[in-house]
This record gives structure tokens, C-alpha cells and sequence, in this order.
């Protein structure tokens, strides 16, 4: 069965994705000049924003990842984080930007700047892919976001439904069929 029968609607192309990730590659790239760079990826959405993103950035970075569990198989936010896979770095006194795929309530991202936080960085921002809306709700201070989506589940691109859609090029949404 192809993947291409499970899907409704493209979103956001695969170019799209990669010259908004340009743009915003720009900006990363002025706000953190002449200071030392550790991108941290949340896994495993943020694989390919962390792969194109970094790639965007010509100048020197570290990267290192993370993965926290805040959903299960379904498509409703839990509200429990869980950390799976700490960092491998001492971030005290470094400069971390969080690479993440989207921002739905904000429940994971606040906690992760609030566990960060408490390490001593010299500072903690977020650069985002895609926010939805109810994630103004949570008041999480997203430097960087890529685009702002409807409230829809959207998979491709990092995103999962049940581990499985997260090699798509583009950002999309799913047909009913599929959640059964
Ligand atoms: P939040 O805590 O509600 O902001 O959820 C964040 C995490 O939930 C993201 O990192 C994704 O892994 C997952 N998530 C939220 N919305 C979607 C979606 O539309 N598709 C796939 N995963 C999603």
C-alpha cells in the first residue's frame, strides 16, 4: 500500500520547508554571532529539522539530542514528559537552541526550557518548525517558528502517526482511513 493513499492534503511542500528553514537559518545566524552554538534535537521529530536546519547554518555548532516521551500511539497530547535520552553535553554557561518539529500545547517544550533551564545555560531558546494554535495557551516563548498550522494532526517530515510517516518530504495531513 502506498503512503501516498493514507493522505489528504499537503500542507507544507518539501520546498517550502527548506526555504522558510533557509530564512530562518539567516536569522539564527546574526542573533548568535560570535557566541558558541549547541543545537539540541528532540527525538525523534526533530530529526529532519535538525538535519536541514544545521545544514542551513554555515558556521560552527555542536549538536546533541534528547527524547522525552509526551504522547503515546494516539493524537492527543498526555500532558506526562518523560525523559528517555538525556543529553550526552554539560550545557552550564553554553548557548542551546532547541530544534523542534511542533508545537502543539506546549506541555513538552515548557518542561524541557524549565529542565534546561536549571542546568545554567547562558541561554535557551527554541526554534520550531510548525506551532499550532493552542500553544498560545501554555505561553512558551518560541523564538524561531517556521509556520503557524491549523489544529489538524499533520504527519511527514519528523512527524509521526504510530512511528510510521516521519520520512515524508512534506508536511501532510491524514486520511480518517487511517486512524481506524
Ligand atoms: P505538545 O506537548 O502538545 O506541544 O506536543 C509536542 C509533541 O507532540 C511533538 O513533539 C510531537 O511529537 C507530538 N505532536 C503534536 N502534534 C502533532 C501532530 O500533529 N502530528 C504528529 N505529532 C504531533
Amino acid at each position: 500500500m502506498h503512503v501516498e493513499q493514507d493522505l489528504t492534503t499537503t500542507l507544507i511542500t518539501e520546498e517550502q520547508i527548506q526555504r522558510r528553514l533557509a530564512d530562518l537559518a539567516v536569522d539564527i545566524a546574526e542573533d548568535y554571532d560570535g557566541l558558541d552554538l549547541l543545537l539540541v534535537g528532540v527525538l525523534k521529530g526533530a530529526v529532519m529539522v535538525m538535519a536541514d536546519l544545521s545544514r542551513a547554518l554555515d558556521r560552527h555548532l555542536e549538536m546533541d539530542w534528547m527524547a522525552v516521551s509526551s504522547y503515546g500511539s494516539g493524537t492527543t497530547s498526555s500532558g506526562v514528559v518523560r525523559i528517555l535520552k538525556d543529553l550526552d553535553t554539560d550545557i552550564s554557561g553554553r548557548h542551546v537552541l532547541i530544534a523542534e518539529d511542533i508545537i502543539d500545547t506546549g506541555l513538552t517544550l515548557s518542561w524541557l526550557v524549565a529542565n534546561l533551564e536549571s542546568r545554567g545555560p547562558a541561554s535557551v531558546n527554541i526554534c520550531a518548525l510548525l506551532r499550532k494554535p493552542d500553544a498560545q495557551r501554555m505561553s512558551v516563548d518560541v523564538k524561531y517558528v517556521g509556520f503557524e498550522i491549523p489544529n489538524e494532526f499533520v504527519v511527514g517530515y519528523g512527524l509521526d502517526y504510530d512511528g510510521r510517516y516521519r520520512n515524508l518530504r512534506s508536511i501532510a495531513t491524514l486520511s480518517p482511513h487511517v486512524y481506524g
